[in-house]
């Protein structure tokens, strides 16, 4: 009962507490616990930006949680292509739900969402900033391959700039005793308040551009799209589009035990030749979307316990 209502907004909110409770309950689910959680309950589903992996393992979440969805997939089947405000969008459908999950491109609307609605509100990604829900499954997934996140080597690669699920796992992970690389093309480096945040966790960390140097180093190696959406100059994006590519060419520069995870979307990061690689475990790791964000709602409703 003591995260009922809660809003989910940045991992900044949470603390160690909740994800190990978390990661705990969702291993529950995935067991067959807690069927129902939200049964009688309206969740409201509002993607102002595409998404097929948060939508749609949302969607699936609800369905196992006994709730029914509302909500829309698109900006332009809202009225906000009438012109109506965020606030008046979501202040008329908490009149109607009793979670909201939100993504919209906008830095801060989840957390301008939370403020003026009475329902939880679940960041389901604002722009460049923070995806909570991505992180959590992503956590369960080392959790489960892993047998825990404590100790653990992991690298972040690709766009630690604008990849708001690179700046949620970092502050998770941050939670943990964990070591690690950050490997990105210079101009894409991790913001300097996720550096600063690491370094008040004191959090062991190494700045390179060259995964296969340190590829045996590491236990898990999480991979991620150039986001090219973000950048507004689209001459700065071809500079440094197709920067990594994880091949048949590269990909035992890793140890045997290394999983390689990735939030998809991928574009080019990881050749397909490596999907039935035994340390591609990325899919995987969308199918466990599924699982997280049950128990999220269950947690939220104040049924899990
Ligand atoms: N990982 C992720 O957020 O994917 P979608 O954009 O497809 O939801």
């Amino acid at each position: 009962m003591k995260y009922k209502g809660m809003d989910v907004i940045s991992l900044r909110d949470l603390d160690r507490d909740f994800l190990d409770f978390l990661l705990k309950k969702t291993k529950e689910v995935k067991e067959g616990k807690w069927q129902n959680s939200c049964k009688g309950m309206i969740v409201a589903s509002l993607f102002f930006e595409p998404s097929t992996r948060t939508k749609l393992s949302f969607d699936t979440a609800i369905a196992m949680t006994g709730a029914s969805m509302i909500g829309f997939s698109s900006a332009a089947t809202s009225s906000t292509a009438k012109g109506e405000s965020l606030s008046d969008t979501i202040k008329t459908i908490d009149q109607y739900a009793n979670i909201i999950v939100m993504r919209h491109s906008i830095e801060g609307a989840a957390r301008r969402a939370a403020e003026v609605a009475n329902a939880p509100v679940i960041n389901a990604g604002d722009g460049a900033n923070q995806h909570p829900t991505q992180t959590f499954l992503d956590l369960f997934t080392i959790y489960e391959l892993k047998g825990g996140i404590e100790n653990l080597k992991i690298g972040l690669m690709g766009d630690l700039r604008f990849g708001r699920t690179i700046h949620s796992l970092a502050m998770a992970l941050s939670y943990y005793n964990v070591e690690l690389y950050l490997i990105s093309p210079s101009i894409l480096q991790l913001p300097s308040y996720y550096i600063d945040y690491l370094d008040s966790k004191k959090i062991k960390y190494h700045i390179t551009e060259d995964f296969t140097q340190i590829g045996k180093e590491l236990d898990v190696l999480y991979c991620t799209r150039i986001q090219r959406e973000r950048f507004a100059d689209p001459v700065e994006y071809e500079k440094v589009a197709g920067s990594y590519e994880i091949s048949t060419k590269n990909i035992d520069s890793l140890s045997k035990d290394t999983i390689i995870l990735h939030p998809l979307p991928r574009v080019n990061e990881i050749h397909s030749s490596i999907d039935t690689d035994p340390r591609a475990k990325y899919f995987y790791q969308a199918k466990n979307g599924v699982y997280t964000r049950a128990a999220l709602l269950g947690i939220i409703a104040g049924n899990i316990n």
